[in-house]
């Protein structure tokens, strides 16, 4: 904590944070801990701009051996905290660009979120911050080319921390990527599984703090900070940032919309607090608009959809899931999605969501089964998803996702039961961090009964997309075991999707 006196404060009737300090007195503080050991992190690449993050842990450790009996939870430092912020051509900074002053709150975790304007495109950044005696490591950071003949980017999802160590990211750090999407499940809300290497120490939040805790445990992990602090992130979340299966209000934990409404605020305002997002996200959190549009040059849209916050409530049996009303984005999503699409003039368009969008039975023989929490239990939405990418005639689309802990391949069809009808556009799904895979059987399973599947498999790991001229290249990447820190990593299939005909291709 900085060495403010924080009686003075209280004695003087201020302990309310809506009174700030005046400059200086916060920068001179002296940390007895280093407030930076979240790590720093940047996003939302434009050309000409990037938001830089970082957040203090300034925990106020005097509360809790004091007698004061509303200390009910640790207390964070009431007071804002000033925190500097350099940009530099180069690492060493001894080329700054820009430099400024940030007020961190405790409204908002003292989050630093600073969006970098003015910026050259296609650059690489250097950012850190500075407070009192205390420097933040270095992060790098990279805007959005104005025009660029090849692309790489990674994706990720499903990080459960209990179940496994991060050494997917140790080796996302060492790679040579421009970006780095993530689709969702950055944390869980509760443990799952067996074998658990390390625990979350808390139980399942449902409060601001709560949500606020389980991050700072997720992001104090090394390997993570290092996929941050090496390139900018886009992230979604997915349901376990609030809790399992979530459909707008509703949740199989939760049986009343309104007590779901009030912790998925307090969760979506601790993903705010914790992603390198734009500041103005900083609102209201009943709501938050996280669905958006980045075009990297004329080679790549990326649209980032949210399946999870506008979703018809889910279904107990499959009967109903060709109704019409039936919506995953929600009306007003769904229309800013076809004119995006219609308004694209990139080669490729990645349409990045959480899931496979792809239809999967997952039962044996001529029976079927349908994972109804995913685009199976929403398909007249899918239809209109995949309507909108043809009428669009957005060229080579293609769709990533998480979600199921397993990786795939797919043609993505209009009629997924004809096989000879021609793909309309290529899929491809991650495998998780760490988070339990399903069971081998279950994928060859899914292999059998679905013919537009090409690929699955239940290693661990990570995704790297190259884009380029003629062709997108895929790499799925596997750690050796999950269970292991600085486990091994491997490319253990590739594939190749050709500029103008949609489906993939195993290499
Ligand atoms: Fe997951």
């Amino acid at each position: 904590m900085p060495c403010i006196d924080r009686r003075s404060l209280l004695a003087g009737g201020l302990a309310t944070a809506a009174v700030w300090r005046p400059l200086g007195l916060a920068r001179a503080a002296s940390f007895k801990a280093d407030p930076f050991s979240l790590g720093v992190a940047s996003g939302s690449p434009r050309t000409d701009s990037v938001v830089i993050w970082t957040r203090l842990i300034l925990e106020d450790t005097s509360a809790a051996t004091s007698a004061d009996p509303f200390a009910l939870a640790p207390k964070l430092v009431a007071e804002p905290v000033d925190v500097e912020w350099m940009v530099a051509e180069d690492e060493a900074f001894s080329k700054p660009v820009q430099s400024g002053l940030f007020r961190a709150v405790p409204e908002f975790a003292h989050s630093v979120h600073v969006e970098v304007k003015g910026l050259k495109p296609g650059r690489w950044y250097f950012y850190r911050f500075r407070s009192g005696n205390a420097t933040s490591p270095v992060g790098r950071t990279r805007t959005a080319p104005e025009s660029a003949d090849a692309f790489r980017f990674a994706f990720a999802s499903c990080q459960q921390y209990e179940q496994g160590f991060y050494s997917a990211y140790g080796d996302m750090a060492g790679k040579d990527l421009d970006l780095v999407v993530h689709l969702g499940d950055y944390i869980y809300e509760r443990s799952y599984g067996a074998e658990l290497i390390r625990r979350h120490q808390t139980g399942v939040p449902s409060l601001l703090y709560e949500f606020r805790d389980r991050y700072t445990l997720y992001k104090s992990d090394p390997q993570l900070q290092a996929a941050h602090a090496a390139f900018p992130w886009l992230a979604v979340w997915d349901d376990h940032e609030v809790t399992n299966n979530y459909a707008a209000d509703r949740a199989p934990d939760a049986p009343n919309p309104l007590e779901l409404l009030a912790r998925r605020r307090a969760a979506y305002q601790a993903w705010f607090e914790h992603m390198p997002v734009s500041p103005a996200l900083a609102g209201g959190f009943d709501a938050l608009r996280i669905y958006d549009h980045y075009r990297f040059g004329n080679l790549l849209g990326l649209t980032l959809l949210d399946t999870r916050q506008y979703r018809s409530p889910p279904l107990l049996g499959s009967a109903a899931a060709d109704q019409s009303e039936r919506t995953m984005l929600g009306p007003a999503q769904e229309e800013w999605l076809g004119r995006a699409l219609v308004g694209s003039q990139t080669k490729w368009n990645i349409i990045a969501q959480q899931t496979l969008l792809s239809e999967r039975d997952t039962k044996a023989g001529p029976e079927t089964g349908y994972n109804l929490d995913g685009w199976d239990g929403y398909r007249a939405a899918r239809g209109r998803l995949l309507s909108a990418v043809q009428s669009s005639a957005a060229s080579n689309p293609l769709v990533i996702g998480g979600d199921l802990h397993a990786f795939y391949a797919a043609d993505v069809k209009r009629d997924f039961a004809d096989e000879n009808a021609r793909p309309v556009a290529s899929e491809f799904v991650c495998g998780s961090i760490t988070s339990d895979a399903p069971s081998a059987a279950s994928l060859s399973t899914a292999l059998t009964e679905n013919p537009h599947l090409k690929f699955a498999s239940d290693k661990h790991g990570y995704a790297i997309m190259r884009l380029g001229e003629r062709s997108a290249e895929v790499d799925f990447i596997g750690i050796a075991d999950r269970k292991q820190q600085n486990s091994a990593a491997a490319v253990f299939q590739r594939f190749a999707v050709a500029d103008g005909a949609a489906g993939v291709n195993r290499l």
